[in-house]
């Protein structure tokens, strides 16, 4: 049976502030197989990892992301909002994550937030990154913008890109494999129709559901066989997969 694979939401979000690096560290700490973290990028062209196109939410700083260039970025602080204690946390680059996490085994699942603003060159950008650092195996690209995955396939056709998505799609596996996708990365109340599993099954998409917290669901899920868990509570997963391969 698949081993549903333990990958945290943002970093371990709960317990670090979300798409920093500590947050990262403390993902792998937890033992979680990996960690999910999206990309913006900056006025100079350098992919940043932060969730918001705009810079309040999560950073000290105003505006939007692509205004500022990456030294600019890199004066903001991306800690306090969540605890004093993280304080001086910045916003990564990919480079970054990659420096410190490419010697580790941690699985990089890699979201491209060019949904709402069009950043020309984040493809290419982030396809340069990876193969510098020899961590394509270990990446898996996902983005709610299909033409991003279809473009990081055409620079790169072996890259494993993933279509995420929240609708009641009709047998997804057909839509993933016409844009020649890895995987399905659904919210995950739309695994719910009972054909929607055994149907990714039989055409060999591996499923990443997210954003998945509550241990019930995440237990339907893991004794269901899907690949990977995508969630806010990576510790909590963790004692669910390790019960379940016991
Ligand atoms: O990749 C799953 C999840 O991250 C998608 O939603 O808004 O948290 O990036 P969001
Ligand atoms: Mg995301």
């Amino acid at each position: 049976m698949t081993k549903t694979l333990n990958i945290a939401h943002r970093g371990a979000n709960a317990e670090a502030p979300e798409n920093t690096l500590a947050a990262f560290r403390k993902a792998v700490e937890i033992g979680a197989d990996g960690f999910e973290f999206d990309l913006q990028l900056s006025r100079d062209n350098v992919p940043v990892v932060i969730h918001d196109e705009m810079l309040e939410r999560t950073t000290n700083g105003n505006g939007l992301v692509k205004d500022y260039t990456l030294d600019e970025l890199k004066a903001f602080d991306a800690g306090s909002w969540f605890s004093p204690e993280f304080a001086g946390e910045t916003i990564p680059t990919l480079e970054e994550v990659f420096e410190e996490f490419a010697q580790s085994e941690a699985l990089f699942n890699i979201e491209l937030k060019s949904g709402i603003i069009i950043y020309p060159e984040l493809e290419e950008k982030v396809l340069k990154i990876i193969s510098r650092f020899k961590v394509k195996e270990r990446v898996l690209i996902s983005s709610f913008n299909h033409y991003s995955l279809v473009t990081c396939l055409q620079i790169d056709p072996e890259v494993r890109t993933g279509i995420l998505y929240m609708a009641g799609l009709y047998e997804p596996w057909n839509y993933a494999k016409s844009l020649g996708c890895y995987s399905a990365h659904p919210l995950f109340y739309h695994l719910q129709h009972p054909e929607i599993v055994s149907g990714f099954k039989e055409h060999s998409i591996p499923v990443f559901a997210w954003t998945v917290n509550d241990p019930l669901y995440m237990k339907m899920m893991v004794a269901g066989g899907i690949e990977g868990i995508i969630t806010d509570n990576p510790r909590e997963l963790k004692k669910i997969i390790g019960k379940t391969s016991e």
